[in-house]
C-alpha cells in the first residue's frame, strides 16, 4: 500500500481541483428510505445493480450490516427479489440515489467500508466519475479511520485516472489489485471476466489523520 505517515501528510486543498464544495442541502432526502441503526460494523454499497455482491457479502458476513443502494427500478426489482428470497437481517436494500441517501442518512465516521463495483464509466462526462465529484469528500467523511473504499473496473483508464486523483488530489493511500479471473462477485464482473477482460480494483484506506470539511456535519433526515 502507498502509505503516508501523519507527519508527512499535507493538508489536501481541494479548492484547486473543485470549483464547488458538495452541498447536501441541494439534494432532497430520498422518499421512504430508512436510516439504519445497527450495533454491527456498517458497510455501504453504491450502485448495487441486481444485488449479487450485496447478498453474497451479507451471507458471508453475518456479523456486519450492509446498506446496498441501486437507483434504477429495472435492476432494483431483481435485487429486491433476490434479497427477499434470502431474508437476511443484515442487509438493507434501498432504491434511491446513493448520493442523496448518503447525504441524508449516513452519519459522519460511521462506515467500516464502501463498495463501488463496476461504476458506469461516464465516458462523455468524466466529472460524474466518483473520484471526480465533490461528493467523494463527503463520502470519506462518513467513513471511520481504517475503513476502506473498494472501487472496481474493467477499464484500465478509469483506474489509472482514479489512482492519479488519489495521489494528486485526495492524498489517500491505496492498493491496486488485479481481480482473479474466477472471481464472480457481480453480474458485470462475471461478464467482463468471461470476455477475457482484465478487471482491477483500488482498495482505498482512510488513515486516522485524515480530515474533511464534513467531519462534523451530522444532521440527518
Ligand atoms: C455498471 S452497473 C454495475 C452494477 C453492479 N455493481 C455490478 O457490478 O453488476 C452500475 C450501477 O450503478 C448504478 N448507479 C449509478 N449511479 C448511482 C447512484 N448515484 N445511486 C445509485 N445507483 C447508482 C446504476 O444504476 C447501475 O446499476
Amino acid at each position: 500500500m502507498n502509505h503516508s505517515s501523519a507527519q508527512d501528510f499535507p493538508t489536501q486543498d481541494l479548492s484547486h481541483h473543485f470549483e464547488r464544495i458538495f452541498r447536501k442541502d441541494a439534494l432532497l432526502a430520498p422518499k421512504n428510505a430508512p436510516t439504519v441503526s445497527t450495533h454491527r460494523p456498517l458497510f455501504l454499497e453504491i450502485g448495487a445493480g441486481k444485488g449479487k455482491h450485496a447478498v453474497l457479502f451479507a451471507k458471508e458476513n453475518a456479523d456486519k450490516h450492509l446498506i446496498a443502494i441501486e437507483r434504477t427500478s429495472e435492476k432494483f426489482d431483481a435485487f429486491a427479489k433476490l434479497a427477499g428470497a434470502e431474508n437476511l437481517d443484515n442487509l438493507t436494500a434501498i432504491q434511491a440515489d446513493a448520493i442523496a441517501y448518503t447525504a441524508h442518512h449516513i452519519a459522519p465516521n460511521s462506515l467500516d467500508g464502501v463498495f463501488i463495483l463496476y461504476p458506469n464509466p461516464e465516458p462523455a462526462n468524466k466529472n460524474q466519475r466518483w473520484l471526480n465529484m465533490p461528493f467523494f469528500e463527503f463520502l470519506i467523511s462518513r467513513m471511520k479511520a481504517g475503513a476502506t473504499i473498494t472501487i472496481a473496473s474493467n477499464i484500465a483508464e478509469y483506474i489509472d485516472e482514479a489512482q492519479k486523483l488519489l495521489d494528486e488530489v485526495w492524498l489517500l493511500p491505496y492498493e491496486r489489485v488485479q481481480i482473479d479471473s474466477d472471481s464472480a462477485r457481480t453480474h458485470f464482473e462475471i461478464k467482463y471476466l468471461a470476455r477475457g477482460e482484465m478487471c482491477q480494483e483500488l482498495v482505498i484506506l482512510k488513515p486516522n489523520y485524515y480530515q474533511t470539511r464534513f467531519d462534523h456535519d451530522d444532521t440527518q433526515a
